[in-house]
C-alpha cells in the first residue's frame, strides 16, 4: 500500500512542537512534528515503554520521552539517548496545502 492518509491540519502542530493524533482506521496513535515548517510523523509510543512521546519535548530535531528522558531523531527514528535502543517507526509525510498527509502503511 502506498497511499497518503490525511493526518491533521498543519495549524494544529505549532512550530517546534509535537501533537498526538488518533485516526479511526489505526489502533495506535501517531506523533506529528513541526520542525521549522516541515512536518514529520512517527509512532507516538516510545519504544522503551508504554508512554506517549507527544507528552515529551522537541529539541534539536529530537523527541525526548517524558518518562525516562530517552530520545529519538524525529527525521530518522534512530534512538539517540539512553535508555532508548529500538528505533522509532517513521512515516513519509508531506504538507498538502494546509494539511499534513503521511504514508502510514
Ligand atoms: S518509556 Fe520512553 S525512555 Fe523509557
Amino acid at each position: 500500500m502506498n497511499e497518503m492518509t490525511f493526518v491533521c491540519k498543519a495549524a494544529e502542530v505549532k512550530e517546534g512542537g509535537v501533537k498526538q493524533v488518533s485516526l479511526p482506521a489505526f489502533d495506535d496513535e501517531f506523533a506529528v512534528y513541526n520542525l521549522g515548517g516541515e512536518f514529520f510523523v512517527t509512532d507516538d509510543m516510545c519504544t522503551h515503554g508504554m508512554v506517549s512521546l507527544a507528552g515529551g519535548d522537541v529539541q534539536d530535531g529530537q523527541i525526548f520521552c517524558p518518562l525516562h528522558g530517552g530520545a529519538f531523531d524525529i527525521r530518522t527514528g534512530a534512538a539517540t539517548e539512553h535508555p532508548c535502543k529500538v528505533r522509532l517507526k517513521t512515516y513519509p509525510a508531506e504538507l498538502r496545502g494546509e494539511d499534513v498527509y503521511a504514508n502510514l502503511a
